[in-house]
């Protein structure tokens, strides 16, 4: 009991020093980056698996109605990967903490690059650009692959060096 309550403000006092470190200092290295998922709540390690369970399902839709010039399909997909930010939207307060003091920068600017292709692709399929659709279609699956390569490693470890 008295171990417990004695490192409650040693673990604060080290989280605050990682916040001011990775404030003064930066993300991590690049090259650097660990598997995100561990380091999470159960309960943010599920979200995550949701949504992303969420983005593949819609992305595959997507892949079909680009090569069937099935542009309003395209468009009510790539609105709902926009929207469906499940990560976002269940986090209670605290939740958004630990995300943040866990997660490198790099993963939260990388999710919202993410998640505005989407709406780009949204924007140019209702505009009927089909070239543009194919463009933002393909810097999302980079996104993909570039994410999964530097934090998703235990998942998906034939992405590891
Ligand atoms: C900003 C980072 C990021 C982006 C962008 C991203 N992912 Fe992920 N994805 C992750 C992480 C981290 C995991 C590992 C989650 C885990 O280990 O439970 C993951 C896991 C997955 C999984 C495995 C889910 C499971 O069953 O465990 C699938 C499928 C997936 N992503 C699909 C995609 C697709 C498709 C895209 C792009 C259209 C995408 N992801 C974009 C970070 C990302």
């Amino acid at each position: 009991m008295r171990i417990a309550r004695g490192s409650i403000p040693l673990r604060i006092g080290a989280q605050l020093a990682l916040a001011a470190w990775i404030t003064i200092v930066g993300a991590p290295v690049a090259g650097g980056e660990e598997p995100l998922a561990p380091k999470l709540t159960p309960k943010l390690q599920d979200l995550l698996r949701q949504e992303m369970l969420s983005v593949q399902q819609a992305s595959q839709d997507i892949l079909l109605a680009l090569v069937s010039g099935d542009d309003a399909r395209v468009a009510e997909r790539a609105q709902k990967i926009h929207d469906s930010f499940i990560l976002q939207q269940s986090m209670t307060p605290e939740d958004r903490a630990h995300l943040m003091a866990v997660a490198p920068e790099d993963f939260v600017t990388r999710d919202r690059a993410f998640h505005g292709l989407s709406a780009e692709l949204a924007t140019a399929a209702r505009a009927g650009d089909r070239p543009a659709q194919r463009e933002r279609f393909r810097r999302m699956i980079d996104s993909c692959v570039e994410c999964h390569e530097r934090y998703a490693t235990d998942r998906f470890p034939e992405f590891a060096p």
